[in-house]
């Protein structure tokens, strides 16, 4: 084949404890094409991709950049070669700002060898234009939204003179809006002569701007195909090996008693502003009240607020009728509070720990797990993880002995999600259930946020994806600077009618 190749990675085999995460992977770039690759969670894409920037070693196969054979043996190899990746938890400094983060390591400096801040700022203006990647070089990483904080790592890579740029999951941290700018930005870069890798499980993001997607099936590859040549069906049917129905099925909500009521909240955000404004909501048993909103506009505050992560500056909060205002974390999860937190580095599971250790976390001083008074009973606690993780086909490579940290982002998802349902809460607060999943594991799990709903449990579920809203919910509260817009049923109300709301408009009665 004489195709001009920017890549080129011949028999690649990875292996971890009890899973080769690549077995003998093909993978070719053109130069200067957007190439995606998907596959489901725990397929193996970001083991590949960080072989490729040199963060793993891989055990066999070989490795062609423009032609020439390499080994990539650290990211700074992978740098010189011009190759850049995005990867999917930013790497940035917080308090620095914008244009120190896009030099650091590589600083235009004075007479003096000190950092020439207003050189670096000007060549990072440059850049920003000259890519339309629009930016404020002076402000403070901590100051400015996840999708700004990305502009900023493209740049960073940019700046390094990347011509091979890999994007790992880039849009499963973005609001619709910035998921459709970021497709612009890529669209851009392909112009402007670089070479795309993008990993994406949303297959209308590669249907808007991939040519090719290669499709890796439990570390193996599945096929490679013209994009324009498949249709949604047939990319999931390569990547699961088998048909996958896309729509949940759902009947309409029997409503009960009133579990959650929110009675004129205000809630300080970090910095000491009011983010959540005198806000009332009730959520009832047997049914999904949705909280749809740009990010930003109060929705972890509300979040941190109800599960008691963060104090109440005036209103109250009541479950089954008792106020559990100035309750404790502990005491609310024992009151029958479920919570599947956003950040599921920070606050969802212990890395170091094991799978097992991590699905007891909530009760492990139960009776259960805890033998002759003080041992815990590992034995039960494996046991019933081993259930969770067939049931939510987690995939794990030493089963519920496998460190929590060393799960694919996805199944680290599952994991969560999987022990805070088995707890079975009367009401059940889950923030972005499905980001990071693949779409077999998005069908699964909605279907048991309904068939929670549905054995009487309460469910409020906060979303940044309208669609997510659109297909789960029964009622919705549109968020906006901290206070609730309206609440629709769902049945009632259009993704635009929301929309416009979400953009802060007034609520059509
Ligand atoms: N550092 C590690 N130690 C042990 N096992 C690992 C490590 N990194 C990855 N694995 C395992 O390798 C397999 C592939 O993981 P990888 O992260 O490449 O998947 P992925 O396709 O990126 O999935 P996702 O869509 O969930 O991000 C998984 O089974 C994972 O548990
Ligand atoms: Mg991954």
């Amino acid at each position: 084949m004489m195709e001009n190749l920017a890549i080129e990675m011949r028999g690649i085999t990875k292996r971890f404890p009890g899973v080769a995460a690549n077995d003998q992977v093909d993978l070719a770039v053109r130069e200067n094409e957007i190439l995606a690759l998907l596959g489901e969670n725990g397929a193996g894409k970001s083991t590949l991709m960080s072989i490729l920037f040199g963060s793993y070693d891989p055990d066999e196969g070989t490795i062609k950049i423009r032609g020439r054979e390499t080994r990539i043996r650290d990211p700074n190899d992978a740098a010189s070669l011009g190759i850049g990746m995005i990867h999917q938890h930013f790497k940035l400094i917080h308090n620095y700002t914008v244009a120190e983060n896009i030099v650091l390591g590589m600083e235009p400096v004075n007479r003096l060898g000190l950092l020439d801040l207003a050189a670096a700022e000007k060549r990072v203006a440059a850049l920003s234009e000259q890519y339309g990647l629009r930016v404020n070089p002076k402000d403070k990483i901590e100051d400015i939204t996840v999708g700004m904080q990305q502009r900023v790592e493209i740049l960073k890579t940019l700046y390094r003179s990347a011509d091979i740029i890999i994007f790992d999951e880039p849009t499963a941290v973005l609001t619709p809006q910035e998921i459709d700018e970021l497709m612009e930005i890529i669209r851009q870069l392909k112009a402007k002569g670089k070479t795309i890798i993008l990993i994406t499980h949303k297959l209308k993001e590669i249907k808007a701007v991939a040519e090719r997607c290669t499709v890796l099936r439990r570390g193996k590859v599945a096929g490679t195909v013209n994009v324009a040549d498949v249709t949604e069906n047939e990319l999931v049917e390569m990547m699961v090996g088998r048909a996958v129905k896309l729509e949940i099925d759902k009947g309409p909500a029997k409503p009960g008693e009133v579990t959650l009521s929110l009675r004129n909240i205000s809630v300080k955000n970090s910095r000491g502003l009011l983010a959540v404004r005198n806000l009332s909501l009730d959520v009832r048993a047997g049914e999904i009240m949705g909280i749809a909103g740009v990010d930003g506009n109060g929705q972890s505050e509300l979040i941190s607020a109800i599960t008691g992560m963060a104090p109440l500056e005036s209103g109250s909060i009541w479950m089954d009728g008792a106020d559990i205002s100035r309750q404790s974390i502990r005491k609310r999860i024992e009151a029958g509070m479920g919570y599947v937190p956003e950040d599921r580095q920070k606050h969802g599971l212990i890395s170091p720990f094991t799978v097992g250790e991590n699905l007891a976390l909530k009760n492990y001083y139960t009776p259960r797990y805890i033998d002759r008074g003080f041992v815990l009973n590992n034995e039960a606690i494996n046991h019933d993880a081993g259930q969770l993780i067939l049931n939510f086909d987690i995939r794990a490579g030493k089963g519920a002995l496998t460190l929590a940290g060393s799960m694919s982002g996805g199944n680290q998802q599952k994991a969560i999600i999987a022990r805070e349902i088995e707890l079975s809460p009367r009401l059940l607060i889950i923030a972005q259930p499905t980001r990071g999943l693949d779409v077999g594991a998005i069908e699964y799990i909605r279907s048991r946020i309904v068939s929670e709903r549905d054995k009487g449990r309460a469910v409020l579920l906060v979303s940044f994806d309208l669609d997510e809203i659109m297909t789960l919910c029964d009622r919705i509260a549109t968020i906006s600077r901290g206070a609730i817009v309206a609440v629709k049923d769902a049945g009632s109300v259009t993704a635009q009618e929301i929309g416009s709301m979400m953009a802060g408009e007034r609520a059509a009665r």
